[in-house]
């Protein structure tokens, strides 16, 4: 008998302030049609003044919480994947630790940008399947909007902000892919290609800074990339795209979900979709889109879901499930 990493709650939270596309027409040279044609996005969420990522993260962490009927000290460990943690230190999941009211276990940061929910997991599932933490929290919280050149609009139309969290516990499992819980894992970086996605400031500016992209050449790297690590994660399996229920993707640009579906031959009636209302979230992406596919009653106890992204970096990875 080994143990797995199996799903155990899910849950998510969005700010209350929803911006249509229509109402970056007064900021840039920009248009609803524009938004929508080239990235999908027809509407994001962006967190309050004074709302922090580590306040977003705790409010999904309390959903997943409720979902899974734990108390917040039956947690061992809290992963918060984020790029946009409230300061420099401590940790937002420290934060998160402590807004939850949790006097023991540990808790720390993931930066891995919009592949850091991947990332997480992948540490989530190292601690669980060697024995260090019985139950992880895995939050994946942004509040890009922080980052934004409003000035800029090859950028500022396609962010938003929200926060998913998804808690895996322990369960033995003899090893067979028909059991529940994290199945493969496929993780990849290549720091070369810093320049095509990344923030002008920190520490060594003394300056939050603002996210600069080359749209373009990271759509090539995406359509290419997300599509060969979701099908090496399968193979390590010996699964292929026939036999995925779900593909729960990050959710950045809806071209680059359909031309990663098309490439793994899985229709789009077989992939939760979510960027029209949400924009991309960064690492808060897959968890929220977990969550909604589970209210939506899209993923159903027993699916094998594939959970794909790529950012900054670059750094990119897939990890399968059985739901
Ligand atoms: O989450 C991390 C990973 N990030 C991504 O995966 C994002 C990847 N990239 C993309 O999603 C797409 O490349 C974008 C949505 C950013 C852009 O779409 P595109 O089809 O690659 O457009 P483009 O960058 O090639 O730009 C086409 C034209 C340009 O004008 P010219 O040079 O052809 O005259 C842009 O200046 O569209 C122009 N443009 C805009 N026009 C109206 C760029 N942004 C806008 C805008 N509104 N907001």
């Amino acid at each position: 008998m080994t143990l797995r990493a199996v799903v155990k709650g899910v849950g998510h939270y969005l700010p209350d302030r929803v911006v249509p596309n229509a109402e970056f027409e007064s900021l840039v040279d920009t248009s609803d049609e524009w938004i929508r044609s080239r990235s999908g996005i027809e509407r994001r969420h962006f967190a309050a003044e004074g709302q922090t990522t580590s306040d977003l993260a705790a409010r999904a962490a309390r959903a997943a919480l409720a979902d899974a009927g734990l108390d917040p000290d039956d947690i061992d460990a809290v992963i918060v994947a984020t790029s946009t943690a409230d300061l420099t230190f401590p940790s937002a999941a420290t934060m998160v630790q402590a807004a939850l009211g949790m006097t023991r276990g540990f808790a720390f940061d993931v930066q891995a940008v919009c592949a850091g929910f991947v990332y997480g997991l992948a540490n989530a599932n190292a601690l669980i399947v060697s024995g260090q933490a019985r139950r992880v929290l895995v939050i994946g919280a942004e509040t890009f909007s922080r980052l934004m050149d409003w000035t800029d609009r090859g950028t500022c139309v396609l962010f938003g902000d929200g926060a998913g969290a998804l808690i895996l516990e322990a369960a033995e499992s003899a090893g067979s892919i028909d059991d529940r819980g994290i199945l493969s894992v496929d993780l990849h970086s290549d720091g070369r290609h810093k320049n095509i996605l990344y923030v002008d400031g920190g520490v060594s500016t003394g300056t939050t800074g603002h996210l600069r992209m080359e749209g373009r050449e990271v759509f090539r790297h995406a359509v290419e990339k997300l599509a060969e690590t979701a099908h090496a994660a399968l193979d390590k399996i010996g699964l292929s795209g026939a036999d995925v229920d779900w593909i729960v993707p990050h959710q950045a640009n809806i071209r680059i979900i359909e031309a990663t579906a098309k490439r793994m031959q899985v229709p789009m009636d077989r992939v939760v979709v979510t960027v029209q209302d949400h924009g991309n979230t960064s690492a808060a992406s897959i968890p929220l889109a977990l969550s909604v596919g589970r209210s939506r009653g899209q993923i159903l106890p027993g699916n094998l879901v594939v959970t794909e992204a790529i950012g900054g970096g670059l750094a990119w990875g897939a990890v399968v499930l059985r739901w």
